[in-house]
């Protein structure tokens, strides 16, 4: 073919490098059979001097079609259409409809959603920056096996000064989360066919978890000073725990009830995974000392999060694993391919270490501290005819527990509907823990309100809609109800 019969002039004041407008203009000729198969390209000299552009650049963009398929070169014929077999187009030739890629920003009062606008950018970003420019391998090819040694140090010393544990860095294994960590432990601590046993209410991924590795999962149900205690010789080996501040209906386990679970660990020779994702978030009074940190035995595997204090999405957790788990530990991690992302790893050490993250983790907790306390009042003063709330003075999520003939399944619909991320609290729940106000049964039944999402403005807005959303509920007749079991 002639180079006039491509009939393609590149835009020279385009943003997009002329060898890609090159590869754009050939692939959609090609696509829409306006250059057939076998057909022979222009040589790259005639088409660079008939485009005005370097021979190298038309080189480069055919070797670019080269390699996704749609050309192919020989040596002494130049460069030709492949067949229509050898590249894969889309249905029909045409192209399908662009999506929207964007995440959805989350709902007013999502639980668990820390409040991105006070992330601090600026000083993430320098930091980021410097490094790069200093310790620019380091942010690449620095990590060990268990995470990067910096960030392994300063999670030790994290976990000492905010949650009593005294741990050494090599005692810490950085996952990318608190909910890869809980996956990784019930790999590494469960035996085959052995049981699981779970807060109900509780995480629903644990349950997840455990029944797609085989376990079988006991629920424990909760009273008021904490999960039930599993009884020595039931089958259970782990127990996953959210002692200090539960989720989600947000209470402390007591201490006698924390002496209990660690002596069915040493009578059973059990195993307790203690999750500690949100309690850098404790309001008022001194915070709860980590379970992990008055385990003398070594049977509590500690986990932490950086999604609540810092970012959801830059999946950042951590074990601190007693010694004698370290390398089991490592073994699941390497089994489960777990392993977190190298880059923000050194940049989160040294934030640490310049004490830009505690700057930032003391700003939080004041406004978060803020919000929690408004939502509670105002749910106390304004929504006492529909349930009522326990202030426990921690976390980011506030449980409304429902008056009996209100559906908190059916609320959570129509809230979500007006744009409020809120959950029913029997969705976190199995069997009969879980809600059954249609049928007039006890049961947990209650909506889950993020308490940190939003500014004061923000919250009030959003109990206008919610007070909406439950005066429509009253209104309408009961539906079947579907319980989560
Ligand atoms: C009880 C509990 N554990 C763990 C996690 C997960 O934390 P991460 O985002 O670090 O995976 C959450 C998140 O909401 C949680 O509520």
């Amino acid at each position: 073919m002639t180079v006039a019969a491509l009939g393609f002039m590149p835009d020279r004041g385009s943003d997009t490098p002329i060898f890609e407008q090159i590869c754009t203009a050939i692939r959609s000729r090609i696509r829409s059979g306006a250059l057939a198969p076998n057909e022979r390209l222009p040589a790259t000299r005639a088409l660079a001097t008939d485009l005005g552009v370097a021979r190298a650049t038309v080189v480069t963009a055919y070797e670019q079609l080269v390699a996704e398929g749609y050309l192919r070169s020989r040596r002494g014929s130049g460069y030709t259409v492949c067949t229509m077999g050898e590249v894969e187009l889309p249905p029909g030739g045409e192209t399908l409809p662009a999506q929207d890629l964007t995440e959805r920003p989350p709902l007013l009062l999502e639980a668990g959603q820390p409040d991105m606008r006070l992330f601090p950018y600026r000083a993430w970003a320098k930091c980021v920056s410097r490094l790069c420019r200093t310790r620019p391998a380091d942010m690449l090819t620095g990590c060990g096996r268990f995470g990067h040694p910096e960030l392994r140090q300063a999670i030790a010393s994290h976990v000492r000064d905010w949650r009593g544990l005294p741990a050494r860095p090599e005692q810490v294994l950085v996952t990318s989360g608190a909910t890869e960590a809980l996956d990784i432990c019930l790999h590494a601590l469960a035996t085959k066919g052995g049981a699981v046993a779970v807060e109900n209410p509780g995480f629903p991924p644990i349950r997840r978890f455990a029944e797609a590795q085989g376990l079988r999962v006991r629920d424990l149900s909760l009273d008021a000073q904490g999960a039930e205690v599993p009884v020595v010789g039931d089958g259970s080996d782990v127990v996953v725990l959210t002692p200090s501040h539960q989720y989600p209906l947000g209470g402390a386990m007591s201490a006698g009830r924390r002496q209990s679970f660690l002596a069915w660990a040493a009578e059973a020779r059990g195993w307790i995974v203690e999750d500690d994702y949100d309690s850098e978030f404790r309001y008022a009074g001194h915070p709860i000392p980590a379970m992990a940190g008055v385990d003398a035995l070594g049977r509590t595997v500690y986990i932490g999060s950086f999604s609540k204090i810092f970012s959801n999405s830059l999946r950042m957790g951590y074990i601190v694993a007693p010694d004698s788990l370290v390398e089991a530990l490592g073994a699941a991690m390497r089994a489960k391919g777990a392993r977190a992302s190298a880059m923000p790893q050194a940049a989160l050490a040294e934030f640490m270490h310049q004490g830009e993250f505690y700057r930032h983790l003391r700003r939080v907790r004041r406004i978060y501290a803020e919000r929690h306390r408004t939502l509670i009042d105002r749910l106390r003063s304004g929504f006492s005819e529909f349930g009522q709330v326990e202030d426990h003075q921690a976390g980011m999520q506030v449980v409304l527990h429902l008056r009996s003939d209100l559906n908190d399944l059916r609320l959570a619909e129509r809230a979500r509907a007006l744009g409020l991320g809120v959950d029913a609290l029997s969705s976190y729940c199995r069997g009969s823990s879980a809600s059954s106000a249609s049928s007039g049964s006890a049961g947990l039944n209650g909506l889950v309100l993020g308490a940190c999402l939003n500014d004061l403005d923000e919250q009030k807005e959003a109990l206008e809609r919610l007070r909406r959303a439950i005066s429509s509920t009253e209104k309408s007749p009961p539906q079947a109800r579907i319980l989560q079991t």
